[in-house]
């Protein structure tokens, strides 16, 4: 007779709910939804090992749980704090927490270039998202700030090392997704950078799966740099026959040409079926695709601007050449 597992009831910024033992802080918020669920910059649930890393998901927990109520005496990741039953969390309605975020978004931003105008992250960066919500205008930083030159890895992949906030998610999705590692976090400290093993590029496979996982303009798309700001693109749900990977992607129409290809994100910017670079890189065809339909996008997100409701109706070229 299978026992059945005993739930945890935990409590965030007032809204209750209950979930299976080892479930952490921040994936029972995202079983809740809404804005009560900490931003996360380094923790992707696809990738095994990730979080911990950039400190936004930093949470009060004002009740330490039904058997100990003492409190936490200071702020937890919640990507990587277990729940306990009985646990109460405040994220949005701790004044601590809002004022610890600033202090993490500054921290972030301390060797960032303000690229936004030129960055092709804009308007998907987690990053400007969150310098949106919770950064100050001014920096109070006064010393001279990282420089690094911009490094080609591999055919289609560049890196602006000033961009990238070492969270670690490419090393993993390298490591995690390809055969073999070449790149990871160098040096130690204010040093830290990502670097290739000498002479080695990114080659393998799946390897462009790295630039959607970055929540920030570091790695970027050698076959879409600079080509447009992608709320002047159309996105749309496609597929195809791949035998590498699900074939699942969506493709960034500018007209009836194809700018970009990623993977589908759901709604915290996380990809759940990785892309093989064949489908991402080399099919620029819209023959080569099944189109579904348009994607849906948050409608709070600058993308939608140029986004349309409506079904693409079944005689448009883009259908009829698919
Ligand atoms: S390059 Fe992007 S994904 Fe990799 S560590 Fe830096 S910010 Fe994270
Ligand atoms: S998302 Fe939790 S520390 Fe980065």
């Amino acid at each position: 007779m299978s026992e059945e597992i005993q739930k945890f009831t935990v409590t965030i910024d007032g809204e209750s709910i209950q979930v299976a033992p080892g479930t952490t802080i921040l994936n029972a918020a995202r079983q809740i939804g809404g804005k009560i669920v900490p931003p996360a910059m380094c923790y992707y649930s696809s990738l095994k090992g990730s979080g911990g890393k950039c400190r936004t998901c930093l949470v009060e927990v004002s009740k330490g749980s039904e058997k100990d109520p003492r409190p936490m005496p200071k702020l937890v990741a919640s990507c990587s704090t277990t729940v306990m039953d009985g646990m109460e969390v405040k994220n949005i309605t701790s004044p601590k927490v809002l004022d610890a975020r600033k202090g993490v978004v500054e921290f972030l931003l301390l060797n960032h270039p303000l690229d936004c105008p030129v960055c092709d992250q804009a308007g998907e960066c987690h990053l400007q998202d969150l310098a949106f919500e919770h950064g100050v205008a001014k920096t109070r930083y006064e010393f001279k700030r990282r420089e690094f030159d911009k490094i080609d890895i591999g055919d289609y992949i560049k890196l602006h090392m000033t961009r990238c906030i070492l969270c670690y998610r490419c090393v993993y999705t390298a490591n995690q997704l390809t055969d073999s590692r070449e790149h990871g976090v160098l040096k130690r400290g204010d040093a830290a950078e990502i670097g290739t093993f000498i002479e080695k590029n990114l080659k393998n496979d799946f390897i462009g799966n790295v630039i959607d996982v970055c929540p920030v303009g570091a790695l970027t798309d050698k076959t879409f740099r600079f080509r447009s700001r992608v709320w002047y693109t159309k996105p749309v749900d496609a597929n195809c026959e791949c035998t590498k990977c699900s074939g699942k992607a969506v493709l960034w129409m500018i007209g009836d040409e194809i700018a970009r290809v990623t993977a589908r994100k759901d709604q915290y910017g996380e990809v759940k079926e990785f892309i093989c670079n064949e489908c991402r890189f080399d099919k620029k065809e819209v023959a080569k695709w099944n189109i579904e339909g348009p994607r849906k996008i948050n409608r709070h997100s600058v993308i939608s601007a140029n986004h349309y409701e409506q079904p693409i109706p079944e005689h448009t070229t883009l259908l009829n050449k698919a």
